[in-house]
């Protein structure tokens, strides 16, 4: 299971970096716009320094909502960096982009996928990756981890190339649960990463052991 980090905020994406497990780099506007990073141009640019720090994949969502404008935003985004995959909004005119963009060879992620059957028709259109939204699912307690789950099943049963991408993820349960049914990838923020780190008898076995190495 690949590891993205879900944020545009440069010192965490270092930090994922550092810890040396991470695949890629999803964000959204809300995102971008928490970093304070707006107009076209300075958001080109946040795109180009998110590549040039990490090796993989960096989702860059377009705001255009109609088909011409996705695939001229979409266009714009993907020439900006190879690693770069265009985020594209589970819509009617965004299901069509995804078609043309995928036919001239440009990665997509098709975003906002709150059902099975959407991600039938995000894969059906030849998505690369499809981003299901766990956590808001389960705020409006539904099963977030159920529709990862689905969506797996459905994937392999045809043996769609698009990957599921497991979103909107809250916290650590989220990402064993992912890992549990066969997400290809999780997108979180920094800290339920570091929380896989944390266990009390880690801590306190490893403290033992250095206490009985250093006793004279
Ligand atoms: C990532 O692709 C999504 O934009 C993101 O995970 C949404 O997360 P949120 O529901 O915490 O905003």
């Amino acid at each position: 299971m690949k590891f993205f980090i879900d944020t545009a905020n440069l010192n965490q994406i270092r930090e994922a970096m550092d810890l040396g497990i991470l695949d890629g780099v999803t964000t959204n506007p809300s995102l971008m716009a928490k970093e304070g990073i707006r107009g076209e141009e300075n958001v080109k640019k946040h795109y180009i320094d998110i590549c040039n720090i990490v090796d993989g994949d960096v989702s860059a969502e377009v705001i255009s909502t109609d088909f011409e404008g996705i695939i001229r935003e979409g266009k714009i985004l993907a020439d900006l960096h190879p690693q770069i995959v265009v985020k594209v909004p589970m819509i009617r005119e965004g299901v069509k982009a995804i078609r043309h963009l995928t036919q001239e060879g440009i990665r997509t992620n098709c975003t906002l996928v709150f059902s099975a059957g959407q991600a039938i028709l995000a894969a059906k259109a030849g998505a690369t990756y499809v981003s299901p939204f766990m956590g808001r699912l389960d705020d409006i307690s539904t099963d977030g981890v159920e529709l990862i789950a689905q969506i797996v099943d459905i994937y392999r049963y045809y043996e769609f190339d698009t990957q599921v991408l497991a979103a909107s993820i809250r916290h650590t349960m989220h990402i064993i649960q992912c890992a549990e049914v066969g997400a290809d990838v999780v997108t979180c923020p920094l800290q339920p990463i570091l929380g896989l780190l944390r266990h009390p008898l880690t801590d306190s076995g490893l403290e033992k052991f250095l206490a009985d190495h250093n006793k004279k």
